[in-house]
């Protein structure tokens, strides 16, 4: 019974798509486990909306994905790994379909593909608009078949490193209170992304960047921190997502004046352009005082009540549940919205890290697919690949690897750093904190970036980094200590705003989601490159990297 004396071949940290497919993935044989701050099925993949892209059209290729994927992300990915995922999506989703996972179906029955937008061919598979929870339940089942130990609510709160390999990692146990070592020959992040840097956001509230601070803090670089997504259709007020499918469907964007602006920014692709640009045209227009009470609108009345209780049915209820509208009658306030981050813990494409022993998947990490803007529908499909190709390549690494042996003083100092948060006698809490860096990156870090705007967010979130460090726990008790743990995620959110701004500060153009009202082109001759972001006391040390180029040369 590995889990009971803590130690396992393969540790993985999140129980997201990445996580348990990672678990899937890990060879018969070895002691894998998951550690998870909440249970598997409430992981943020449940909220995934739309679908997941695979070329399976008889028209349509691997290499027509990998060109719309590249040139969706402005030439930053990494083009072997856009190549690995593209390659092995339409196998990835038919051992999905064997696991069970109820896609939609076409009139023939076989998986239905809807438009997506910046995808030349309907390639995104889909289960009406709840295809992240489809996914996340079948995984979860798998895991259960293959009786993989979870951890619970058992909170990571540092990697363990011992002779410059990861071993494991110290985590917190939610229900009892207390901190342990938990030992691993591997260990897989899987943590997601940490959108959650802003107030409103489509992110589940957990979505703190643990796993990539923690990575950081261990001395693994990130990549690309500066390329943050908003999604263009997010709920008025709320910032729920509204999927991107509304639109493959069929559904308008509006302005006050009724009209379809997009045919001014988009004349083509229309309402399917790719999100920088669909985001970037909602901004205008409602800067330019064409809004609707400072959001858009997404006119879904002309496809009909029976496709949209079919196809949307979801997508409905959070209309009429969070803004009072039926889509069916009246059009939805929608608004961009923080959604994804595009960069994470720098990996290759087998999810190796810099760090011998650590692997990332999943939104945490960086391989890079989606460069400087990701297609919709690549995200639940990189989570599949790659969390796949992590576990895979973990079971090789501990076929070799020695034993973890102690825990190198890691679970003392641990100790004594909540210790000393425990008894922090500041006037602030974590949730005042974490608003005002909320605000502060919607202020300042928005659609639209430039120098003067990001030196005072970098200068702002330095102050609430040093205000973080200090606040105070109310509850200073053991038993599922939620306020403990708020303050730890604020620790992981205020370290991660910073390689953020401190990325889009420097880079000096506008690419995708990183758009500078200050550099408006696209600068290949200087920019065609991946940020590096290292984990110094005090704060980001930036280098660069070349972006790997195969066959769609940059245009
Ligand atoms: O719009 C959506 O359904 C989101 C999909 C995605 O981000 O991949």
């Amino acid at each position: 019974m590995g889990h009971l004396k803590r130690i396992h071949d393969v540790l993985i940290v999140g129980a997201g798509l990445a996580g348990m497919r990672a678990a899937v993935a890990v060879a018969p044989g070895l002691d894998v486990a998951i550690v998870s701050k909440v249970h598997p099925v409430r992981s943020h993949s449940v909220a995934a909306q739309g679908g997941i892209n695979a070329a399976l059209g008889e028209n349509d290729s691997w290499e027509k994905h990998a060109s719309d994927t590249t040139k969706g992300g402005l030439w930053l990915g990494d083009q072997d790994a856009i190549e690995a995922m593209c390659r092995e999506a339409p196998d990835d989703i038919h051992a999905l379909e064997r696991m069970g996972v109820i896609f939609s179906r076409d009139e023939q029955g076989r998986i239905a593909q809807r438009p997506f937008g910046g995808a030349g061919f309907p390639r995104t598979c889909y289960a009406a608009d709840r295809t992240g929870h489809a996914l996340l339940h079948a995984m979860y089942e798998q895991l259960l078949k293959r009786q993989v130990y979870v951890y619970e609510e058992w909170y990571v709160t540092s990697l363990l490193v011992e002779d410059g390999g990861c071993r494991g990692v110290i985590a917190w146990d939610l229900l009892k209170g207390g901190l342990h070592a938990i030992k691993a020959k591997a260990v897989i992040l899987a943590t997601g992304g940490c959108s959650r840097i802003y107030l409103t956001s489509t992110n589940a509230v957990i979505n703190t960047g643990d796993g990539m601070s923690m990575a950081y803090r261990a001395g693994a670089p990130l990549m690309d921190m500066e390329f943050i997504q908003f999604h263009p259709t997010t709920l008025k007020d709320t910032g729920i997502l509204i999927t991107e499918g509304a639109r493959g469907e069929g559904g308008y964007l509006l302005n006050t004046l009724g009209e379809r602006f997009m045919k001014k920014y988009a004349p083509e692709q229309m309402e399917l352009a790719t999100r920088s640009t669909v985001s970037l045209a909602i901004g205008t227009e409602i800067a330019e005082g064409r809004g609707v009470d400072g959001c858009v609108l997404l006119d879904l009345r002309h496809l009909g009540r029976a496709r949209i209780l079919e196809r949307l049915p979801q997508i409905r209820q959070l209309a009429l549940d969070f803004a009072g509208v039926d889509p069916i009658e009246s059009p939805i306030p929608v608004q961009p919205g923080a959604h994804y981050v595009m960069g994470g813990i720098k990996t290759n494409t087998w999810g190796e890290t810099a760090l011998a022993g650590l692997y990332a998947a999943g939104e945490c990490a960086c391989v890079s697919i989606h460069g400087a803007n990701r297609l919709g529908g690549n995200s639940l499909l990189e989570t599949i690949v790659f969390g796949r190709r992590a576990g895979l390549r973990a079971s090789q690494y501990v076929a070799t690897a020695s034993p973890p042996l102690g825990d190198a003083g890691a679970l003392q100092r641990e100790e004594a750093r909540i210790a000393r948060l425990l008894k922090n006698e500041g006037r602030e809490r974590a949730w005042q904190v974490r608003e005002e860096l909320g605000k502060a990156l919607a202020l300042h870090l928005g659609l639209a970036r430039t120098k003067d705007r990001m030196t005072g967010a970098l200068a702002a979130v330095r102050a609430l980094k040093a205000r973080a460090a200090r606040v105070r726990l109310d509850d200073r008790g053991q038993v599922f200590n939620t306020d403990l743990i708020t303050a730890l995620e604020l620790g992981s959110l205020v370290e991660l705003a910073e390689t953020v701004v401190a990325g889009a500060l420097a880079r000096e153009e506008s690419r995708g989601a990183h758009y500078r009202a200050d550099f408006p082109k696209r600068d290949d001759a200087n920019w065609l490159k991946h940020t590096l972001c290292y984990y110094t006391a005090s704060g980001p040390r930036l280098a660069y990297t070349p972006v790997t180029i195969t066959r769609f040369p940059p245009a």
